[in-house]
């Protein structure tokens, strides 16, 4: 909770998503799955993947431009821009340097920021903490994830799983009492081996595990990670309510990271609440890492389920291995 004499929260969202469509019936061509096997393991039928020759930052750039657009601001506005991604085009230049350069918001600093699928939620925490302390205004966080190039779409335990997207938002000053109010964030670096994307260095371990020649793509023990991720949307949202004083009575709609109905489920029954409060559209986009919670924001939003002053919940959990939850008091 903060002494401001206003909220921080959201001025604008904005999202993209590729336009090629990859369906279960297509993966079926390429792996040894059925689209029974995935809609019943993981609720996903269908999820976007760019063209190979496309970069993922275009996405950024997509939301980025329509996140600034509905703040009513210039991108000369914008002091700083975060991009969370587990997969940046480049190392150097940051993903967030390209997307400052497309949109032309000259007079931002900018970084990368990876904590893998919970990035999201690391951002917001990272953007309100400047906002707060009045080293900056307007920080643009952009979610920006193209999973498809570091999936191996040979490996049937994973390559059903993911997509590519984008999601943003611009973060600012609001009415006070609304917005943010308070976020969690956590890591445990020894379940970290469970989800492995090599860059720059490739072990033994790391060699053995994977299927085909090209080792540099993403491998996860599917079973652990999803232990881990019942257990821990569960504990993060229960965490973050409890900073605020506030009971899961008083939630309107919780949206959390998009990886599996079946997760998002799991946790449902142990926080002891109604499916119908929980936002998802997994079935659409399969799991788009750091892009999940805001693309899934801003469909709640234009679709009508949130109303100003809803308390709604965020909650993240992946690689690393990481978690966040937020809690935003709708400001719009
Ligand atoms: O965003 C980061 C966080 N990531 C996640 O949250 C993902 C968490 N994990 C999961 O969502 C699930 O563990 C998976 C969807 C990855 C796997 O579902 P599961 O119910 O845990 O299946 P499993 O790994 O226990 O596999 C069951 C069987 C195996 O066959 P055997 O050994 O029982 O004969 C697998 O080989 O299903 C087989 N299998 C498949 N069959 C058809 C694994 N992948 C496939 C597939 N199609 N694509």
């Amino acid at each position: 909770m903060n002494s401001l004499t206003h909220g921080i929260g959201i001025l604008g969202l904005g999202s993209a998503l590729p336009e090629k469509v990859l369906t279960n019936f297509d993966l079926e061509k390429m792996v040894d799955t059925s689209d029974e096997w995935i809609i019943k393991r993981t609720g996903i039928s269908e999820r976007r993947i760019l063209e190979r020759e496309t970069p993922a930052y275009v996405l950024g750039v997509e939301a980025a431009k329509k996140a600034i657009d509905d703040a009513g601001l210039k991108p000369e506005e914008i002091d700083l821009i975060i991009v969370t991604t587990s997969c940046p085009d480049y190392l150097s230049p940051s993903i967030s340097c390209i997307i400052q350069k497309e949109i032309k918001a000259k007079n931002s600093a900018a970084f990368d920021l990876n904590a893998a699928c919970s990035g999201f939620i690391y951002g917001l925490t990272t953007a309100q903490q400047f906002i707060s302390t009045g080293y900056y205004k307007n920080v643009l966080v952009v979610a920006c994830e193209g999973l498809s190039k570091i999936v191996d779409w040979e490996d049937r335990n994973t390559c059903i799983l993911f997509g590519d997207g984008a999601g943003a938002v611009v973060l600012g000053a609001v009415e006070k009492e609304y917005g943010i109010i308070d976020t969690e964030l956590g890591a445990d670096g020894s379940m970290g081996h469970f989800i492995t994307i090599p860059c720059c260095h490739l072990s033994n371990e790391d060699k053995e595990k994977r299927l085909h020649e090209n080792k540099m793509v993403l491998w996860m023990d599917g079973t652990e990670v999803f232990k881990f991720a019942v257990n821990i949307m569960a504990q993060a949202v229960e965490k973050v309510l409890e900073k605020c004083n506030i009971t899961l009575d008083d939630v309107q709609l919780i949206i959390p990271h998009q990886a599996n109905i079946r997760i998002i489920d799991g946790a449902s029954k142990k926080m002891g609440i109604l499916f119908e409060k929980v936002y998802s559209n997994v079935h659409k986009y399969g799991n788009i890492s750091s892009a999940s919670i805001p693309v899934a924001l801003e469909e709640a939003w234009k679709s009508g389920r949130i109303s100003k002053g809803d308390n709604i919940v965020l909650v993240g959990f992946g690689g690393g291995l990481t978690w966040a939850s937020a809690l935003v008091k709708w400001n719009r």
